[in-house]
């Protein structure tokens, strides 16, 4: 009798498993490019190697570049696309002018893949598999990336001002992940990003000087750390776009320090540091500092989900010759 439901439980398992893979097949695949462009996985690889070799920070902005591309009209590289006379692109939108960064390396990565496979590889795609490298590279997990997306014909520079801000309560960002489709767990999961990189003063100074008016800094800063970034970010304007890590003990590393940072009142934003003081997301915040091997899986079926966002497939879309500019 045992064995019996031992036995269904097992072919339950094996036909959600089934349902489930062919549900994500439809839309994307592994194995798109296999045929058409068998060395995409490689060029990009050698690519984005070459770009972190240059300049470190950059696995940090290729990362935060897929999660603005995603967020707005979904992952179909509409944050590539310049201005133009018509349209108002996403670049100089308020979270994108003078902060997002790797534009030109997703250039050069697609100059190499066109002459590879000339109009097969849309730029959505490459941004997607150069966040996956750039983690990776730097220290942190490895997973597979379904493929298959098409680039956007179209951007939305008020979409691009929606974007999650380090000023809003942890309540607002939860909203525009669930908005996305994603969950209280992608926002503490993802937030793990934060691992690597820089933020510019006035993204956090707001806590180091007059905090919500008080006269006094943000009592969840740490004072030794509240020290050193006072003297990084001084209390004048033109301190605003100095650099600070977001992860002050190992900032190229990715690893599961951003969480024992915000354990230890350590978190460079607000809205990092608010993680804690939401129990859920508390309880969380305090396993992937403790068990590294957890942030690592859920972290690489976050990103997965969020590269699934409003994803333009089959005939919608287009393949864009230059990543720039609809053809
Ligand atoms: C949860 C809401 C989030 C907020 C409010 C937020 C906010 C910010 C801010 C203010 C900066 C600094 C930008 C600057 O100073 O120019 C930043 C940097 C960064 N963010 Fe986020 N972020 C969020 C989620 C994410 C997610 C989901 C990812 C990726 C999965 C991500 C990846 C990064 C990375 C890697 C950097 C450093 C970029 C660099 O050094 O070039 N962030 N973020």
């Amino acid at each position: 009798m045992e064995h019996n439901n031992a036995c269904k439980l097992a072919s339950l398992h094996l036909f959600c498993l089934l349902f489930l893979s062919a549900l994500v097949s439809c839309q994307l695949d592994y194995k798109f490019y296999d045929n058409s462009c068998p060395n995409l996985t490689k060029l990009v690889r050698y690519g984005i190697g070459l770009a972190i070799q240059n300049d470190t920070r950059m696995a940090a902005s290729l990362l935060r570049l897929h999660f603005h591309d995603c967020f707005v009209n979904g992952c179909d590289g509409s944050i590539l696309l310049d201005d133009t006379s018509t349209m108002k692109g996403e670049k100089n939108a308020l979270a994108n002018r003078n902060s997002v960064r790797g534009y030109e390396v997703i250039d050069a990565i697609k100059a190499t893949v066109e002459k590879a496979c000339p109009a097969t590889v849309s730029c959505a795609d490459i941004v997607t598999l150069a966040a996956r490298d750039a983690v990776f590279l730097a220290g942190g997990p490895f997973w597979g990336v379904p493929l298959g997306r098409r680039d956007g014909l179209t951007a939305s520079e008020s979409e691009a001002n929606n974007m999650p801000s380090p000023f809003e309560p942890l309540e607002n960002i939860t909203a525009k992940f669930t908005a996305k489709g994603l969950d209280l767990k992608d926002v503490v999961v993802l937030s793990g990003a934060h691992t690597i990189g820089f933020a510019q003063c006035f993204t956090f100074k707001q806590r180091l000087f007059d905090f919500g008016g008080s006269g006094k800094p943000d009592p969840a800063l740490d004072a030794s750390l509240l020290q050193n970034l006072q003297t990084v970010c001084p209390n004048q304007d033109d301190s605003d776009t100095k650099l600070a890590p977001l992860d002050f003990v190992t900032t190229n590393r990715f690893d599961n320090s951003y969480f024992k940072n915000l354990v230890n009142n350590s978190g460079l934003l607000q809205s990092d540091q608010a993680l804690m003081t939401d129990n859920k997301a508390a309880s969380m915040v305090v396993n992937y500092s403790k068990y590294p091997y957890y942030f690592y899986k859920d972290f690489s079926a976050s990103m997965v989900k969020m590269a699934n966002i409003g994803l333009l497939t089959g005939q919608r879309g287009e393949i864009r010759k230059n990543c720039r500019m609809v053809n």
